[in-house]
C-alpha cells in the first residue's frame, strides 16, 4: 500500500524494534559520532569498495549515521527524489550544487531573482575559479539565446527571493533538455508544496533552516536529485569539502518535519488574511505572494503548487526611507533575516537589492518582506496598523 506524502513524513525516522525487548522508541535518537568502528579490516575494505562504487555507505562520521539517513529520506519524500545530500546550511547546499556541476572554464545562467548571497558567491569564489556567470530575467529574456558552447547549468529559484517571482519550471526544463544543461533550483520557499523535480528540474535544494526545522533553532540544507551521475558528483564533492552536519540539528529537523504540513497550512491561512488586510490599505501599493489571487504568478502557482506558506513582500505608497520607519515601528514582527520559523519577522528590502531584479518595476517605492508567523492574525494586523500610522505621523 502506498501512503500519502504526509503519512510517510510522520513515519520516516521511527526507531526500529529491539530484538530482545520487542519495543521501540517512537523516534530515533540523535546519533552523535565522529567516526564508526569496523568489526574487521575486511569489513572496512568492503565498506570502502562499496563507497567507491557510489553506494551510501558510512566509513566516517562526515557521511552521517542513521539519524542523517532518516532526514535524507524526509527530503527525498518532500522533493520526490531518489538521492539526498545534507549540508550544514542552505547556503552550503547552493555552493555544493555549483561545485559539483561546474568546472573551471564553464558558464552558468542564473535567474536574477535568486537569493542574494549567490551574487557574493559569484564575486568571491566563482570568478576566482574561472567560472563565468550570467544573470538573466526569467520573465524578459530569451534564455536559449544566452546559452554558450561552455554553458553547463541553469540555476534558478522559484518563487524568487524578495518579490516571489514564479518561474515556469516546465518551460525552463524544456530549454535545459534541448541544450543538455543541468537545471538546478532553490526550492526553499516551495518545499512540500512544490516539486520541481517532477516538473523537469534535475536538482532541487532546500534550506531546511526554514520551514522544515520550523523553529528558528538550526541551520541545515539538503540537495536532492533523481540522476545517478549528479548524485555521485554531489556525494563526492560533499565529502571532499568536509560538509558535515551535526546529528543534533538533524534530529531537530526530523522533529520539525512532523508538523510541517499543519504549520504550512496555518502560515498560509494567516498570510492570506494579512493580504486581505494589506490589499485594502491606502499605504500599500502591491503585494508579492503567489497564493494571493492578484499576484501575477498566481496562475503558475495554481498550476504547479499544492499550497503556500507565510513569506510575502509588499511595496508601499511611500519611499524606501519611510519603509524604515514602518519596520522600526513594528513590535510583534522581529527585525531579522531568515524565515520559516513559528514567529513573524520583517526585513527592510534595500533598493540596491531590488535594482538587480528585473521583475521589479515600481521605481523608488519602499519594499518590506514579511514572514507571517503563527501568532493570532488579529494581533499581527493590529501591529501592522499601528506601524502604518507611525509612518504617516513621521511624514
Ligand atoms: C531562498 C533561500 N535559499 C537559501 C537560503 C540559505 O539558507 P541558510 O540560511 O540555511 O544558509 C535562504 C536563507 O534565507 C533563502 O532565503
Amino acid at each position: 500500500m502506498t501512503h500519502s506524502k504526509n503519512t510517510r513524513l510522520l513515519h520516516i525516522g521511527s526507531a526500529p524494534f529491539d530484538a530482545q525487548s520487542q519495543t521501540a522508541g517512537v523516534g530515533l535518537p540523535s546519533i552523535r559520532t565522529s567516526t564508526v568502528r569496523f568489526k574487521s579490516l575486511d569489513a572496512l575494505e568492503q565498506a570502502q569498495q562499496r563507497r567507491a562504487r557510489g553506494e551510501r555507505v558510512v566509513t566516517y562520521g562526515i557521511s552521517g549515521l542513521e539519524t542523517h539517513r532518516a532526514l535524507e529520506e524526509v527530503f527525498m519524500a518532500l522533493e520526490n527524489g531518489t538521492y539526498c545530500v545534507l549540508n550544514p546550511s542552505g547556503l552550503a547546499s547552493i555552493y555544493l550544487v555549483f561545485m559539483s556541476v561546474l568546472r573551471s572554464g564553464d558558464h552558468v545562467l542564473v535567474s536574477d531573482s535568486v537569493y542574494g548571497p549567490v551574487r557574493t558567491m559569484n564575486e568571491t569564489l566563482l570568478k576566482r575559479l574561472n567560472i563565468d556567470l550570467t544573470f538573466f530575467s526569467p520573465s524578459q529574456d530569451d534564455i536559449a539565446s544566452l546559452i554558450r558552447p561552455n554553458t553547463k547549468m541553469i540555476y534558478v529559484e522559484s518563487p524568487g527571493s524578495l518579490l516571489m517571482e514564479m518561474l515556469d519550471m516546465r518551460a525552463l526544463s524544456a530549454v535545459a533538455r534541448a541544450h543538455d544543461l543541468v537545471l538546478a533550483t532553490d526550492n526553499t520557499w516551495g518545499s512540500h508544496v512544490y516539486q520541481p523535480l517532477a516538473l523537469g528540474a534535475d536538482i532541487s535544494l532546500v534550506a531546511g533552516t526554514k520551514y522544515v526545522g520550523g523553529h528558528s533553532d538550526l541551520l541545515l540544507g539538503a540537495v536532492v536529485t533523481n540522476r545517478d551521475d549528479l548524485a555521485q558528483a554531489l556525494h563526492q564533492t560533499q565529502y571532499a569539502m568536509g560538509n558535515a552536519v551535526s546529528a543534533d540539528d538533524v534530529w531537530l529537523a526530523l522533529r520539525g518535519v512532523k508538523t510541517l504540513a499543519i504549520r504550512l497550512k496555518q502560515h498560509t491561512e494567516n498570510a492570506l488574511a494579512i493580504c486581505a488586510y494589506l490589499d485594502q490599505h491606502p499605504k500599500v501599493s502591491r503585494l508579492y505572494f503567489p497564493p494571493w489571487h492578484k499576484d501575477p504568478g498566481h496562475t503558475l502557482w495554481q498550476r504547479d503548487c499544492s499550497g503556500g506558506n507565510g513569506l510575502l513582500s509588499l511595496s508601499l505608497n511611500a519611499s524606501a526611507n519611510d519603509a524604515k520607519t514602518f519596520v522600526n515601528a513594528l513590535k510583534l514582527f522581529g527585525i531579522g533575516f531568515s524565515w520559516g520559523g513559528f514567529e513573524s519577522l520583517v526585513q527592510w528590502v534595500s533598493p540596491s537589492a531590488l535594482s538587480s531584479h528585473r521583475y521589479w518595476n515600481e521605481g523608488d517605492r519602499g519594499v518590506v518582506r514579511l514572514h507571517i508567523g503563527l501568532e493570532s492574525v488579529d494581533d499581527l494586523i493590529a501591529d501592522l496598523d499601528q506601524a502604518f500610522d507611525a509612518m504617516s505621523d513621521s511624514r
